[in-house]
C-alpha cells in the first residue's frame, strides 16, 4: 500500500502515514485526511475517478457557533474513521482506497465564524435562471473514491450524521472522471482540461490557500454545474472544435504551437493576421493575463443525469480552488461576455465556499474558526 500525501515533489506537511493493508491487492492506496490541509484540494494530486458532492443547509435563521462548533468536530472524526484502511469502517464494502472527505463551509457559516472573507458568488450569465436552493449552501461535503459505491456509502454515512445534526440536502451530484495523468483528464466534451494549473513550491500549489487568518490554509471553492450541449458540439466539424477550446483535440497541445505543455501564446497570429488561438477561443477568454488573476486549481468531474423518458444529458461539475473568490468570479464574467464554449454550456447550480483549514486528532475539524 503507499499512502499519498503530496504533490509532486513532495508535500512538506506532516501529513501522517497509514498503516498498510495485507491482502490481495498490490496498489491499494489511501489518502491521510489529516494535516495543514484537508485532503480533496491539491492530494492527491490525481482526482478520484468518482465523485459524490452534497450541499447542505440549516433551516435555522441564525447559526450557531456552538452547534456549528460540536458538528464540524464530529464530522472530523467520522472523516477519520471512513479514511481508516484499517480497522475498516463498518459502513464500506471495500477499503477506502484513494478516499478524501473534504467539507467546505458556506457563507452563512463563515460570518457565524465573524470572518469577513467573501464567499459569495456574485450573478453570472444565467444565474437568474438557477432555483434559489441551487444557488446556496452551508456545508459543502465532496466525497472522492477510486470505486464508485465507496463514495457513495462513505457520503451516506456523512449525510446521516448532518442530517441528524438538523441540516437537509439541498442538492448533490455523482460525478466522474477518466484515470487522468495529475490533474488532467479528458472531459465530456473530449478535450483534456486541467492543463494549465498554479506552480507549486514545495509541493504545495501557489495561490490557493488562504495564508493568514483563522481561515489559514483553507481555501475558497466553488462549484458549477453546467449541463453541456453535447450533441450540438459534436455537429462541429473538429477544426471548430479546437476554434472553441483553442487546443488540439488530440494532443492538448494549444493551438499556437508546441506540445500539451508548452505555455499558450496568446500574440501569434496568422499570414492574414487571425489569432492562431482565437478570439472567442475558451483558453482565450479564461487566460488569467486578461483579468489580472493568479491561476486557480482545477479539478472538474463530468457527469451524466438519466432523465425516464428523456436523453440522458451530460455535464461538467466545474471545481476550483483559489485564495481570492474575485480570481473565479472576473474570469466567469469575462467568459459570459467573450467565450464561444458559454454557448455549449449551462449552468444549472452553483456554490462558492471555504474549504476548512486541515484538521488532526490534536486540532479538531473547524476548532480555528470556533473555538
Ligand atoms: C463549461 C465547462 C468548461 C469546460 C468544458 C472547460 C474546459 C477547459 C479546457 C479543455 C481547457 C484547456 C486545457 C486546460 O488548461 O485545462 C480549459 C482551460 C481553462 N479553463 Fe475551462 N472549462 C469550462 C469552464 C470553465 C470555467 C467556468 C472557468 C472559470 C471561471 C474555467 C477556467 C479555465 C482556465 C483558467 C483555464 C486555463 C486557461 C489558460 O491559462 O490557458 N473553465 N478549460
Amino acid at each position: 500500500m503507499v499512502t499519498v500525501g503530496a504533490v509532486g515533489g513532495g508535500d512538506p506537511e506532516p501529513e501522517g502515514a497509514h498503516a498498510p493493508v495485507s491482502g490481495g491487492q498490490s496498489q491499494i492506496t489511501t489518502v491521510d485526511p489529516h494535516g495543514v490541509h484537508q485532503a480533496g484540494t491539491h492530494r492527491p494530486l490525481t482526482p478520484p475517478t468518482h465523485l459524490s458532492l452534497h450541499v447542505f443547509e440549516s433551516e435555522r435563521s441564525a447559526l450557531s457557533a456552538a452547534d456549528l462548533a460540536a458538528t464540524l468536530t464530529e464530522l472530523g472524526t467520522v472523516i477519520s474513521a471512513l479514511t481508516m484502511p484499517e480497522p475498516r469502517h463498518e459502513r464500506l464494502s471495500a477499503p477506502p482506497v484513494d478516499l478524501t472527505v473534504q467539507v467546505g463551509v458556506g457563507p452563512r457559516v463563515v460570518a457565524a465564524a465573524g470572518l469577513t472573507l467573501d464567499v459569495r458568488l456574485p450573478e453570472f450569465a444565467g444565474s437568474d435562471a438557477i432555483p434559489a436552493r441551487l444557488r446556496r449552501g452551508d456545508l459543502i461535503i465532496s466525497v472522492a473514491a477510486r470505486h464508485p459505491e465507496i463514495s457513495v456509502q462513505a457520503s451516506d454515512v456523512v449525510a446521516e450524521l448532518l442530517t441528524a445534526a438538523g441540516f437537509t440536502p439541498s442538492w448533490s451530484q455523482l460525478g466522474f472522471r477518466p484515470q487522468g495523468e495529475g490533474t488532467i483528464a479528458a472531459n465530456p466534451l473530449g478535450f483534456d482540461d486541467g492543463i494549465v494549473q498554479p506552480a507549486t513550491a514545495g509541493g504545495v500549489p501557489e495561490h490557493v490557500y488562504l495564508d493568514e487568518g483563522p481561515a489559514k490554509n483553507g481555501t475558497i471553492g466553488v462549484i458549477r454545474r453546467f449541463v453541456l450541449d453535447t450533441a450540438a458540439f459534436a455537429r462541429l466539424d473538429r477544426d471548430q472544435q479546437e476554434h472553441v477550446f483553442g487546443r488540439d483535440k488530440a494532443t492538448g497541445a494549444p493551438l499556437s504551437g508546441g506540445t500539451r505543455d508548452t505555455d499558450v501564446n496568446l500574440g501569434t497570429k496568422t499570414a492574414t493576421g487571425e489569432y492562431l488561438v482565437p478570439a472567442g477561443s475558451h483558453v482565450r477568454a479564461a487566460h488569467p493575463s486578461f483579468t489580472g488573476s493568479t491561476l486557480m486549481l482545477r479539478r472538474s468531474y463530468g457527469y451524466r443525469e438519466s432523465v425516464d423518458g428523456r436523453l440522458d444529458r451530460s455535464g461538467l461539475l466545474f471545481i476550483s480552488f483559489q485564495d481570492d473568490l474575485e480570481v473565479f468570479s472576473r474570469t466567469q464574467s469575462r467568459m459570459d461576455r467573450e467565450d464561444r464554449l458559454m454557448e455549449f454550456a449551462t449552468a444549472t447550480a452553483e456554490v462558492a465556499f471555504l474549504v476548512l483549514p486541515g484538521f488532526d486528532a490534536e486540532r479538531p475539524l473547524g476548532s480555528t474558526l470556533f473555538r
